[in-house]
């Protein structure tokens, strides 16, 4: 595992984003995990510049989502459908039709949920998969349980998730209690995870991942086991791991 420690938020997504457009530079056509949330923000935001200035392509690159929250209309401004579409999508030269986020308007959520891992499995997982971390350890949505699960599933989401979550809403009541997520198995088939994280209230969620045992109560812990594995992070949320993860 690499681990990168920056200065700040702005040196975190610079350098995520040197990550990510070296896979796009190597392989024009690969297939690019991503996630939502406040975190990879500035990430997009580098990796649209370098796009505008003609320095980078997305044309061929596929892309799949962790995530959707159930009952938003992909027009819903928390939607992680537009967050895509304001944050990158509508910004780069990606074919529409090559972009994927689960549906959170399908009527069967069951099968939503089939179709995307299927949908995940046809394109051969991701090359690159982009994760923040939630600050109990979530990935994706998959929250703290007594049990990794493996497929898309719908999950309910837990009051810490809903209080995070409510800044982006005009209330916490407004925040749906209900997603999609990709689950551990598409996260941990990919060629290679991306971990970012930013900000102290998430120093001790990337202690206990990177640091603590491998248990479903920290999800993200699980990355333990992947053997391709870069977490980027900025002074303050790597603050409690040891000095030795840097080397
Ligand atoms: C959200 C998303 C995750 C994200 C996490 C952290 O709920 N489902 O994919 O990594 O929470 O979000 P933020 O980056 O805003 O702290």
């Amino acid at each position: 595992m690499r681990v990168y420690k920056e200065k700040d938020y702005n040196a975190m997504s610079r350098r995520a984003a040197n990550i990510i457009s070296a896979e796009v530079i190597r392989r024009p056509d690969c297939v690019l995990g991503l996630a939502t949330g406040s975190t990879p923000t500035g990430t997009y935001k580098q990796l649209v510049e370098w796009n505008k200035k003609g320095d980078l392509s997305f044309a061929e690159v596929k892309t799949v989502n962790l995530d959707e929250y159930l009952g938003l209309e992909p027009s819903h401004d928390q939607s992680y459908r537009y967050f895509m579409q304001s944050n990158l999508f509508d910004h780069i030269d990606i074919v529409p039709d090559n972009t994927n986020v689960p549906n959170g308007m399908a009527e069967d959520a069951a099968e939503e949920c089939r179709r995307y891992d299927e949908l995940v499995k046809s394109l051969g997982y991701a090359d690159l998969q982009l994760l923040g971390i939630g600050s109990n350890g979530h990935i994706a949505f998959n929250e703290p349980d007594s049990c990794f699960r493996k497929e898309t599933h719908v999950v309910s989401l837990t009051e810490n998730t809903i209080r995070d979550n409510a800044r982006f809403f005009a209330s916490a009541d407004e925040v749906p209690k209900k997603a999609i997520t990709m689950g551990i198995g598409c996260i941990m088939a990919a060629g290679r995870i991306l971990i970012i994280a930013s900000g102290a209230n998430k120093a001790q969620a990337v202690y206990d991942a990177f640091c603590g045992t491998v248990t479903p109560e920290c999800p993200a812990s699980i990355l333990q086991l992947h053997n391709d594995v870069v977490l980027v992070g900025d002074e303050a949320a790597l603050s409690l791991l040891p000095e030795e993860m840097f080397k």
